[in-house]
């Protein structure tokens, strides 16, 4: 008896102190058991500050800052006859020009190591869904990812700058990549494609006599 009494005192002590006192306000610093790094020091956005002259925490943008990243209004940004690949180039960065126009062909030098970085990047992000050879025979075909071949007179047409769009920001059922892949390498790939292309669809004609013989024309 003596033993329920107990623990039928210590049952409503614990529901009253666990569960009672729920909801009421106290103005007393709540019990931080591990207080690990919850009060720093550091200052919250727009509030006040002795440390600055003008009393604002918020710092104003130094004179001159340029803005960096690919998807700002470049041309609003830049003087016309600015040329950087890398920062005021709408062609390289958008694959359009200045009329909003796909441009016909890559706006960067091509070499031989640019495809081998095309290919290198195409087997990465592409090969699953379009295939080795680009004929959309991908591994994801069986699962019902119909992605497009690259060997029709359709695409064969379409200027680089499209491919490139497409690459960056999706078409239909495929996704943007544009967060993985940047300008360079989706030039890059565009290259890669073109070459995948050819290797499907090429004159005969447009080999030298060597490279024939060697083929077996
Ligand atoms: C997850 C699967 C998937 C991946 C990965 C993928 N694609 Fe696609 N792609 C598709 C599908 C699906 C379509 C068909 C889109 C449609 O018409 O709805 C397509 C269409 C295309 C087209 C044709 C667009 C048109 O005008 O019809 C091109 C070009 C293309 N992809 C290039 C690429 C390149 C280059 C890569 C690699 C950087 C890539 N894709 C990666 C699924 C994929």
């Amino acid at each position: 008896m003596r033993i329920f009494l107990i623990i039928y005192v210590f049952v409503i002590v614990a529901t009253v102190s666990i569960l009672g006192f729920r909801g009421s306000l106290t103005t007393k610093p709540p019990i931080e058991i591990f207080p690990d790094m919850d009060h720093q020091a550091k200052y919250k956005p727009q509030a006040e500050s002795d440390f600055f002259r003008d009393r604002r925490t918020d710092r104003p943008i130094p004179a001159g800052t340029v803005a960096r990243g690919n998807y700002l209004n470049q041309q609003a940004v830049f003087s016309p006859d600015f040329k950087d690949k890398r920062l005021g180039d709408t062609a390289f960065h958008q694959g359009k020009d200045g009329q909003g126009e796909f441009i016909a062909q890559l706006p960067i030098e091509v070499t031989y190591e640019l495809i081998e970085q095309g290919r290198e990047r195409y087997e990465i992000f592409c090969t699953a869904c379009h295939g080795a050879a680009g004929d959309g025979n991908g591994v994801t075909r069986p699962y019902g990812v119909l992605a497009a071949s690259f060997h029709d007179d359709r695409l064969r047409s379409e200027t680089d700058g499209y491919i490139y769009d497409v690459i960056m920001n999706g078409k239909g059922l495929m996704l943007p990549m544009r967060d993985r892949i940047s300008p360079e390498e989706s030039w890059a790939i565009v290259l890669y494609v073109r070459a995948l292309q050819l290797s499907q669809n090429a004159e005969a004609d447009a080999l030298t006599a060597a490279q024939r013989t060697e083929l077996g024309f």
